[in-house]
């Protein structure tokens, strides 16, 4: 795993989920944020490929990611409809932020492969490989804390399958590229900052709406 671990930011992210479960409307919008994420990479992976050469496993992968937007989205309709009629800012947790997250990772994969005979296939699997080691880290610390919570549902099979993307990608890419390793270490290094910096953008929502409500940090 290329993806270093990073107590702070683990703590950060325990501490915006676990208030986020505790406010139904919160909790909506945390839902169809993951929702509209999941339909930006299905989407990604459509756009970026050409129909007439996609193989087996990308289509699977365009179909899971998918059915895992319709998951969520299904959750957060389920537990406040009024709260998430579409994908608008205002029914999200900054949803544009978290678009950026993604665009910024696939331009610099795109920059990073700019001379690379294989640039559109690889660029998918760069991208995806960053996306999903952090949707898995990020989905295992949700998991958790909707079980301390006893929320009735989990994402046990959208775990499962995030897995199974991440070791189809990488072993593709260790056959097409020779450099996959350095390559890893500098486009991880890229992710983590954008990443961390999205974390305090849900931070501040957060921060925002419990003031609002009247409660405060500890
Ligand atoms: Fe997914």
């Amino acid at each position: 795993m290329f993806l270093s671990t990073d107590k702070e930011l683990e703590k950060d992210l325990q501490f915006f989920l676990q208030n986020i479960v505790q406010n139904k409307s919160l909790h909506t919008r945390w839902l169809n944020t993951l929702a509209f994420m999941e339909h930006i990479g299905s989407r990604k992976i459509i756009k970026s490929q050409n129909s007439m050469t996609l193989d087996h496993f990308i289509l699977q992968h365009i179909s899971e990611e998918a059915r895992h937007a319709f998951y969520f989205k299904n959750l957060a309709y389920k537990l406040s409809p009024s709260d998430c009629p579409n994908f608008e800012e205002s029914y999200m947790i900054k949803g544009s932020s978290s678009e950026d997250y993604f665009q910024n990772i696939d331009h610099k994969a795109e920059e990073e492969l700019a001379d690379s005979p294989d640039k559109k296939l690889l660029n998918y699997l760069y991208t995806t490989w960053m996306v999903e080691e952090r949707a898995i880290v990020l989905y295992e610390l949700y998991n958790q804390i909707l079980k301390n919570n006893k929320i009735p549902f989990n994402l046990n099979f959208i775990l499962r399958e995030e897995d199974h993307h991440l070791k189809m990608v990488i072993q593709i890419i260790q056959q097409k590229d020779p450099d996959f390793k350095e390559r890893a270490i500098r486009l991880f290094k890229y992710e983590r900052v954008a990443f961390t910096s999205l974390v305090n953008e849900w931070l501040t929502i957060l921060a925002r709406e419990e003031q609002f409500c009247g409660k405060t940090h500890v």
